[in-house]
Formats: C-alpha cells, sequence, structure tokens
C-alpha cells in the first residue's frame, strides 16, 4: 500500500516541480493537481513502513534471502567473517553496485549452512551464526560460540521524504552499556562516539570547530568495541546518511539514509586489527605513497612568485631544517583558474620545477575541480570540457554554474568514466613539466554563493560505471562522492602519464574506499591549542577509516599560532603520518624558523627526529598499504584488552596515540594547561625514546578499571595499577615512548629524501616480550617494488637475565642497501662487561654508555643474516 502510494505520489511531486519550473498557468487542471499534491504530500509524510514478518525463505548457497512483504531481505557471506545485509520495501533488491567496495571483494562468496527453528530462520559460517527472528524480521548476530554481538533493536522503518519522495531508511541496533563506537573518518569530538549523532555530507567546513559536523569526508564505516572485542558496520550508501550512537534512545544506536540503497556490511573481529583488515580488504588500502611525501612538507596559501618560493627552499637548507615538498597554492594560477601557470609570478615555470628539482624539493600544485567558465578565452580546460559534455547540467539541459575561486565555474561530471578520463588527462603538461604531486581541494565540491555551499541538489550526473545501470541521476545521490571520483581521476591520469612513478594525490573530500586515490589532510583548522588537541582524533579516526596517509595543517589554517603553539604542534606532528605546515591567506608567516633561533632550535630536533625515524615509518607504511592497519594508532588497536574490564583504554589516556606497533607518544591532553598529567602505559615495558630508560617495571598489570587511576609523581606505578607517570608539561620534550620488545631502525641524518644517509644503519633494540622489528627500503618513487625491487629484513630477539640473542633473518627482495654496516643499540643493559659473539665469533668493537644504559656494537650488513649474541660477563668486576 505504502510503496503504491509512493510511487503515485512521487510521480506527482515530480510534475510539480517541473510545472513550477515552466510557469504553469493555474486552470482547472493545475488546480486538481495542486489539491492532490497536498495531498500526497501529507499522506507521505505521515507514512512509514516497516518490513516485520518472515513470509518466505529462499535458502542461497552463500546465505539467505527472505521475502517480508511487501519487501525482501537478503544476507550474504563474502567470507566466513564478512557478512552483506541488504534490503529493501519492494520485491528488487538494491543495485549490486559500490563505489567504495572493490569488484572482486563484492563478488566474494563462501557456502554457509542454513539452520532453522520455531521462532527463528538463518544460516552460519565457520565463525558466524546469522539468526532472523520470524515475527520481527530482527537480525541477530553471534559468534560461533553463540555469544550475541550485534542485535536488531526495532524493526528497519523506510520513510519517503515529503518533498521529492526519496525513500529513506533506518536501522537500529542495541547498544549494550559497556560498547564503545570508533571510527566514521572525518569527524570531530572525542575518539569514542558513543553518546554522540553524526551526519555524512560532504561540505567545507571553514574554521570547523570541536562540535561541527559534518565535515569535508564520508565515511560511514564505524568499529563496535566491547569487551575488548570488536565488530564492524560498513553502511555502502553515497546519500546524506545519519549515525546516531544512543541520543535518540539511551540503549539503541541506529543509521539511516535519506535515499539509496540500503546496503551494509557487518565485519567480524574478534581483534579490532582484524575489523581493519578486513575493512581493507572490502575497500582497498592507499598504495605505498612516494617516501618523500613523509618528509617535511613547507605550504601556505600563497607563495605568490616563484622567488618567495625559491626563498622559501634556500631559507629551509640554509637552516638545515630536512624538508622535501614545497605546495603552491591558488595563487600560481592565472585567474585562479585550474591548470594554468601565471607567467608573470612564475615566468620559466619548467625551468623553475627544475631549479627546485635540483635542490631536493618536491613541488605539489593545487588543482581545485571547478573549471572557470570561460568561454572564448582560450581557456583548453573549458574548451574541452564544453566539446566532450563533462560538465553537470541543470535539470533543464542547462549546465550549472557556481562560484568559487575563478568566478563563475562549471564542474566536472565526475561519476561519468570518460569525464574522469579527460580530467586526469589536464594535469599532462604540469605533471611532465616535473611537479610531483596534485592537491585536489575544494571538492565537496565547495560553491560560494549558495545557502546549501554546495551544488543545487536537483542537479543532475550521469552515473556510467561498471556493475552499475548507467543512468541520469542527482547530486543527492552522487555529492559525496563527487570528492573520491576526483581523486579517482587525478590519480589514475597522473598514472596514465607516468606509468611507473607513485603518484601523489591529496585530498580534501572523499568517500569510503577513498584511500585508494592516496593521502588527505583534516581541512581549515584554527591556530589555537584546542584545534593542536583536536588533531589527534581526527586523525586517529581517519587512519580508522582507512586512510592512512592523513595529516592536518600545522600550526592552524585560520588565524596565526602563538610561537609556542606551532613549536607544540611541529613536534606532535613530527609523528603523525603527513607533516604538513600551512596556513592561511594574510597570516603572519609559518615556517619553522619564526620566532627566534631558540623556538627554531627546538622545532629543528623535531624535524631531524622526523627523518632519522623515517626507516621506522615507512616500514610501518609499507605494511599499512597492504594490511590497511593504519600508521596512527588508537591504543585500543593494539592493546586491546588493556584494562581489567577491558574497556578500551583510550577513554582514560588523553591523546596518546601509538605510531605503528612500538611508539607511544603522549602529548599534553591539554595543551594550554601547564599542570602535569598522567601518561599511562598500555603494558607492562616502555622505555623512554629520548633517553632509551626503562620507565615502567615490566611486571604485568592487575588493575582493576581505570576510570581513577592514581598518578604517581615520577616513579612508575606498579602492581595493583595500569602504570602511570605523571609528567611536567615541558615545550622542549615532547614524551615518546617505546614498547619493551621493540627493534627500531633509525638512519643518519639526511636533509631530504633524495640524500642517501652517510653512515650505519641504526638498529635499538628494547628488550621485551614479543621481540621483534622490521625493516622494508625501496626507491621511493617508482612502482618497481611491486616487482620485487626492494629491501626487507626482519628481526628478533631473545632476552633472558643475562643474555640478549638478536637475529636478523635474511634479506628478501633485490633493492640494495645503502648501509655497510649496522650500529646495534641495545638498551636496558646494566653492565660494562660482556661477551658479544657475531655468529660465533667473538666482537669486541663495543661502547658502554653508562649513563643511558645502552651497549652500541658495530655488525656488518649481511644479506644472508646473522645472529649475535650478548651476555653478561659477570666476572668483569665492576
Ligand atoms: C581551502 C583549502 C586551503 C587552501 C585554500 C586556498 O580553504 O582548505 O587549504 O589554502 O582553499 O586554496
Amino acid at each position: 500500500m505504502f510503496h503504491v502510494l509512493r510511487i503515485f505520489c512521487g510521480n506527482y511531486l515530480r510534475k510539480a516541480r517541473v510545472m513550477y519550473r515552466t510557469g504553469y498557468a493555474i486552470s482547472r487542471k493545475a488546480c486538481a493537481f495542486i489539491v492532490m499534491l497536498l495531498a500526497c504530500t501529507v499522506g507521505i509524510a505521515a507514512q512509514a513502513v516497516t518490513l516485520h514478518a518472515v513470509n518466505q525463505t529462499h535458502v542461497l548457497n552463500s546465505g539467505i534471502e527472505i521475502q517480508s512483504n511487501p519487501g525482501v531481505l537478503q544476507i550474504v557471506a563474502l567470507r566466513d567473517d564478512l557478512l552483506r545485509i541488504t534490503m529493501s520495501a519492494t520485491s528488487k533488491l538494491p543495485e549490486d553496485a559500490s563505489w567504495a567496495v572493490l569488484p572482486a571483494s563484492r563478488i566474494a562468496r563462501v557456502s554457509v549452512t542454513p539452520d532453522q527453528d520455531a521462532l527463528s530462520v538463518g544460516f552460519h559460517t565457520a565463525l558466524l551464526q546469522v539468526r532472523i527472528n520470524r515475527q520481527t524480521l530482527g537480525i541477530t548476530i553471534s559468534d560461533a560460540s553463540g555469544h550475541v554481538i550485534s542485535q536488531d533493536a526495532r524493526p528497519v522503518e523506510y520513510r519517503a521524504d515529503d518533498k521529492n519522495g526519496d525513500l529513506g531508511f533506518r536501522v537500529w541496533k542495541v547498544m549494550p552499556d559497556d560498547e564503545h563506537y570508533f571510527g566514521l573518518g572525518d569527524k570531530t569530538g572525542p575518539l569514542d562516539r558513543r553518546g554522540g549523532s553524526y551526519v555524512m555530507w560532504n561540505t567545507d567546513a571553514y574554521r570547523f570547530q570541536e562540535g561541527t559536523d559534518p565535515l569535508y569526508k564520508s565515511i560511514p564505516f564505524f568499529i563496535g568495541f566491547r569487551e575488548g572485542k570488536s565488530y564492524g558496520i560498513f553502511l555502502d550508501n553515497t546519500w546524506r546518511t545519519t549515525f546516531d550512537f544512543g541520543k535518540e534512545y539511551r540503549d539503541n544506536y541506529s543509521f539511516g539514509s535519506e535515499g539509496g540503497p540500503l546496503t551494509y556490511y557487518f565485519l567480524y573481529g574478534p581483534q579490532p586489527k582484524a575489523v581493519e583488515m578486513s575493512y581493507a580488504w572490502l575497500t582497498g588500502t592507499t598504495p605505498l605513497p612516494p617516501l618523500w611525501s613523509f618528509g617535511f612538507q613547507q605550504s601556505r596559501y600563497s607563495y605568490e612568485t616563484e622567488q618567495r618560493v625559491r626563498e622559501v627552499a634556500d631559507h629551509l637548507r640554509a637552516d638545515r631544517i630536512p624538508s622535501d615538498a614545497i605546495y603552491l597554492d591558488i595563487d600560481y594560477q592565472q585567474k585562479n583558474r585550474p591548470f594554468t601557470v601565471d607567467n608573470t609570478k612564475f615566468p620559466y615555470f619548467s625551468a623553475f620545477v627544475q631549479e627546485m628539482e635540483k635542490k631536493q624539493f618536491h613541488l605539489v600544485l593545487v588543482a581545485d575541480l571547478h573549471i572557470a567558465d570561460a568561454p572564448n578565452q582560450g581557456y583548453a580546460p573549458f574548451n574541452t570540457g564544453i566539446a566532450g559534455q563533462h560538465f553537470v547540467k541543470n535539470q533543464d539541459g542547462t549546465i550549472y554554474h557556481g562560484i568559487v575561486w575563478p568566478g563563475l565555474s562549471d564542474f566536472p561530471d565526475f561519476t561519468q568514466q570518460k569525464t574522469r578520463k579527460w580530467f586526469g588527462g589536464l594535469y599532462q603538461s604540469l605533471y611532465m613539466d616535473g611537479v610531483s604531486g596534485f592537491w585536489d581541494d575544494m571538492n565537496e565540491p565547495s560553491v560560494f554563493d549558495t545557502p546549501i555551499k554546495t551544488i543545487a541538489l536537483d542537479v543532475q550526473d550521469h552515473i556510467d560505471e561498471p556493475g552499475f545501470t548507467q543512468r541520469v541521476t542527482t547530486q543527492r545521490e552522487v555529492h559525496n562522492i563527487v570528492g573520491i571520483e576526483n581523486a579517482r581521476a587525478t590519480f589514475d591520469g597522473m598514472l596514465a602519464l607516468k606509468l611507473n612513478q607513485r603518484p601523489f594525490v591529496l585530498t580534501r573530500a572523499s568517500y569510503a574506499g577513498g584511500q585508494r586515490y592516496g593521502a588527505t589532510w583534516t581541512g581549515d583548522n584554527s591556530s589555537s591549542w584546542s584545534h593542536l588537541r583536536m588533531s589527534t582524533p581526527m586523525l586517529e579516526s581517519l587512519g580508522l577509516g582507512g586512510f592512512y596517509m592523513a595529516g592536518d595543517d600545522i600550526g592552524g589554517f585560520a588565524g596565526s599560532p602563538s610561537m609556542d603553539l606551532l613549536t607544540a604542534w611541529l613536534e606532535v606532528g613530527a609523528f603523525n603520518p603527513m607533516y604538513r605546515d600551512h596556513t592561511e591567506k594574510y597570516t603572519n608567516d609559518q615556517e619553522p624558523w619564526v620566532g627566534g633561533h631558540i623556538q627554531e632550535a627546538i622545532r629543528r630536533s623535531y624535524i631531524n627526529e622526523r627523518y632519522r625515524l623515517l626507516p621506522y615509518l615507512y616500514s610501518v607504511a609499507e605494511k599499512a598499504s597492504r594490511t590497511g592497519v593504519p600508521i596512527m594508532r588508537p591504543l585500543f588497536l593494539e592493546f586491546p584488552e588493556a584494562t581489567a574490564d577491558k574497556h578500551p583504554l583510550d577513554l582514560d589516556a588523553g591523546n596518546e596515540f601509538l605510531v605503528g606497533p612500538d611508539l607511544l607518544i603522549a602529548p599534553t591532553p591539554y595543551p594550554d594547561e601547564l599542570q602535569p598529567y598522567a601518561v599511562t602505559f598500555p603494558s607492562s615495558d616502555w622505555y623512554d625514546y629520548w633517553t632509551g630508560t626503562r620507565v615502567t617495571d615490566g611486571v604485568p598489570p592487575k588493575s582493576t578499571s581505570l576510570r581513577s587511576v592514581p598518578v604517581s609523581t615520577g616513579a612508575p606505578m606498579g602492581i595493583g595499577a595500569l602504570q602511570t607517570i605523571s609528567i611536567h608539561p615541558n615545550l622542549q620534550v615532547l614524551p615518546v615512548y617505546v614498547r619493551g620488545g621493540a627493534i627500531l631502525p633509525l638512519q643518519p641524518l639526511i636533509q631530504s629524501t633524495a640524500q642517501k644517509p652517510n653512515g650505519p644503519l641504526e638498529l635499538r633494540i628494547y628488550p621485551g616480550p614479543d621481540c621483534k622489528g622490521t625493516l622494508y627500503q625501496d626507491d621511493g618513487t617508482t612502482l618497481n617494488y611491486q616487482h620485487g625491487v626492494y629491501f626487507r629484513e626482519d628481526f628478533t630477539c631473545s632476552v633472558s637475565a643475562s643474555r640478549v640473542q638478536l637475529n636478523i633473518s635474511s634479506v628478501s627482495g633485490s633493492y640494495p642497501a645503502w648501509w655497510k654496516q649496522i650500529e646495534v643499540v641495545l638498551y636496558g643493559w646494566n653492565t660494562a662487561g660482556y661477551v658479544a659473539k657475531l655468529n660465533g665469533q667473538i666482537i669486541s668493537n663495543g661502547r658502554y654508555d653508562a649513563v643511558h644504559r645502552s651497549l652500541h656494537l658495530l655488525i656488518p650488513q649481511n644479506a644472508a643474516g646473522e645472529v649475535l649474541s650478548i651476555a653478561k660477563q659477570l666476572s668483569s668486576g665492576r
């Protein structure tokens, strides 16, 4: 009944829009029409439909399909731990197509075993049981032992939009008191989403604040975490979607959309890292970015002339501030027109790019998606865009225009393959000139002169994409994917132009799966202490949403930071995946040297440290590009069972975060406050990164809940509580710790990643449980690593009271090492008396550093692998 009403009324509403636009004269026919329209509007607004009975069941090889009149529900197992749930209010299931999910994963299936009893129908896989209640259609998902993981709280509700007839829906799930929620990507606020509600609608959120929502990207994926165990839910719907974690109902969470397919995926952990890996299996990972993009990047809106860029580059080199990239913001262009260069400001552009290359700087150029509407002006992107029918159109067939940086602009129809190909080709001249990366900004898409700050919702787009039926749709459906498809066009275009180069694309807007096309940043933040604080949970959340290559505008975009704030931000940023200093037009200078020598020296020391740590960071990134486990990690991801009641430790641990599995960064949670704060350690063995001394007592914690941690005044807490130490904030020292059991590779300082480090590789051993590390290297720029041209070595160590043994694996891959020797640094060593043997032969070049309790030994790099054993010589008498 409802469906019939919807279709009938939907037609009336559409006709009404056409009549309104075409100025339909009031006539008897029109009067009758208006009466009907009002009736429909009232009728639809009041109508909501739920499906709540199993009318007929079809057992599928890989799941189940249930007719629940007038609709249908289908649940299939893509893997034993991954389900797709899809539902429709009509007998036709939603289109089996996706912008986010990889084609091979979308069609993957495993066989399941059907189950049924008096109350339910369903099936089980090797890892999950699925039950659908015969009376309510409620879905319950349990693990193999019957422990319930997720349960519908009430029937799914469909509701038609009273204005345009789009059919929205909402799904409610039971929300246990002790379940916590992480993810949704680009969001402010606490890392735990419990208690909040969120909107997915890509928005140019200039000067966003702590409560601003929505922001630039839509990543409708979250992790549920309870008692140390996790699952994920990914709602694959590009329309405006919303998520509510207990705001509407205290004991339910829910998600829904204004229209489009009701299709979501359930990803079973139980380890949170397994959920991350499954999400990567579904939506892909960021391909390994070029090594230089992990270096320090300097930007501002705008370095206006080539002379100014030269000055900045030379200043960085003269002050020995290691750096790899400089960004050109919109002012390098003629009249802000993308894909042009203002020859008065950059008269010899290609020579200039080469000059910068010689100085070991990569240039990244902004190239926005809006194309100036500039007929008869020789502006090729406009001319070719018109000729190829590449711009989105109004309902009446005219091209849609909106005002952005270049003035009146047109917007590419990125959901068409041919448009993406055309757009990708626009990079040719700049990319061939030697520009290293492109910055896709304003691609929510942002439009200045409209109340909704974006393209009108009824503007038409063409969907021409494998898996989808070719059709015309509107911005309602594609608004949230303009950014991802813009980045995809850029990435694919760059790859087509230079087949063996890793593209570097920085995008502001995106959708789930957008990580496949490169890096992102958190947009237009502000130069305030609270924005420094906010950046950590934002970057962690982006990482959980697949975007492991993420950063923020260091120092803040809007406004000018105090010198202490800039310093503190450059410290924390040194441990973020992407490290870019950027600021708005007309703000004060914000380069690392600003504010005098003392500040500069502190900042330089952190940038230096970043460069020394690159072997570790790059090895973590390479693994992330294979597994999807992000570089920057909340503590619960590595230590899901750290607390006795197994609540996520991040709820108690301020703004602490992990870089890879081994580094714990503990910035003050309230950076503008001066009193001491507690650093909480997620396990028992941790060392101070700066001094190498052990800061925890190595005794496994036996805490109960951590809600009220006693803070020690210096010495670590031992048995009876999670270990904490109290830190007095000090601008010069960002607390950084290393997991006992880590083996970290570091390199001698370089000024840019184009330089080969000179000297031995440093291998720091921090004895502790699960002792291991890895080192990955390659040429940093090409795709040769995909064909075996890389270097990989794994390390393990075994530790006893009197002996440490380091095992270095043989090298895999054919990329040569730049080092001839390895300096092994063994921390936690308390005696100068030792016997060291390399592959059984005594070596005696060691040096004991009593202050840092570390033993330093030089050994040759040996591709065949080696064993170094170090034993205490108790008779040394010291
Ligand atoms: C947007 C970007 C900002 C950039 C500016 C000018 O506000 O977010 O990073 O500098 O546009 O291009």
